[in-house]
């Protein structure tokens, strides 16, 4: 079996590196205890401020192995003027291997526009970083194939096949996410009919074959082994589960 991808975006939080610490503490005792029977390799998403330590906490200890660095977001210049962004030569300077791109709540909360999210994923691409593309439907309607389709070809606007071929993508609908009304999680059959028609998407527009897929939304230590036991489901996004350190832990005790 392939090792599953765990993507731990802990979106604005923690409130502090001491907390932070706390969570990786405890996912390392964890790492420890079961040697090396790890069916995972894990990515971290702090936000940008706590990002260098968070680098500095995995190079020390048990996570060294299979845990890798990500960001939220990247600026969409490598330089220059662009007030309160991060660009990508500064995350590859960081450690950082992977950044998450146009996250729904990018997208909804902030109006990130299509146009701003593909200039992210060419940064992304241009700074050798993998990018974590996020794509997903509001809500799961009679047109939700066509929504996703159209999110697709937005998204991936001007890149070549084997730049797509870089990208990991995060099947997350926005109706799933945790922290919004009336939030429920997938089931796994919906999971998988959305992946195969992004796949299928992709497949006849850019002729790609090989993606990877996470799926994300709601992602908790109930729900994990439905969604890793599906061999088309790479792995998992895990949000809010992500920032509580006992409940992450009991996530990846499901996939060992
Ligand atoms: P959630 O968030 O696990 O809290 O639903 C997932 C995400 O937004 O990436």
């Amino acid at each position: 079996m392939d090792k599953k991808l765990i993507v731990a975006n802990w979106k604005m939080l923690p409130n502090t590196l001491a907390e932070a610490q706390e969570i990786l503490e405890l996912v390392n005792d964890y790492l420890e205890s079961i040697g090396e029977k790890k069916e995972f390799s894990l990515v971290f998403c702090p936000p940008f401020v706590f990002l260098e330590g968070v680098g500095r906490i995995l190079k020390n200890s048990h996570l060294a192995h299979g845990s890798f660095l990500g960001a939220q977001d990247i600026a969409i210049d490598d330089g220059g003027a662009l007030t309160g962004e991060v660009s990508g030569p500064m995350l590859r300077k960081l450690g950082v291997e992977y950044v998450i791109i146009g996250h729904s709540e990018r997208r909804w909360k902030l109006a990130e526009s299509d146009e701003m999210i593909n200039k992210k994923l060419k940064s992304a691409l241009r700074n050798e970083l993998i990018p974590i593309v996020c794509i997903g439907e509001k809500s799961r309607d009679s047109s939700f194939k066509e929504f996703l389709e159209q999110q697709i070809e937005t998204t991936f606007k001007d890149l070549s096949s084997d730049e797509i071929g870089k990208c990991i993508i995060a099947y997350e609908p926005v109706w799933a996410i945790s922290t919004n009304p009336g939030a429920k999680p997938d089931t796994s059959a919906n999971a998988l009919e959305s992946i195969s028609i992004i796949r299928e998407h992709l497949n006849l527009k850019f002729k790609i074959k090989n993606l990877k897929f996470l799926y994300g939304g709601s992602v908790n230590s109930q729900n994990i082994s439905d969604f890793i036991k599906e061999k088309e489901i790479n792995g998992v996004l895990v949000g809010g589960a992500s920032v509580n350190k006992e409940e992450f832990v009991r996530v990846l005790r499901h996939i060992t």
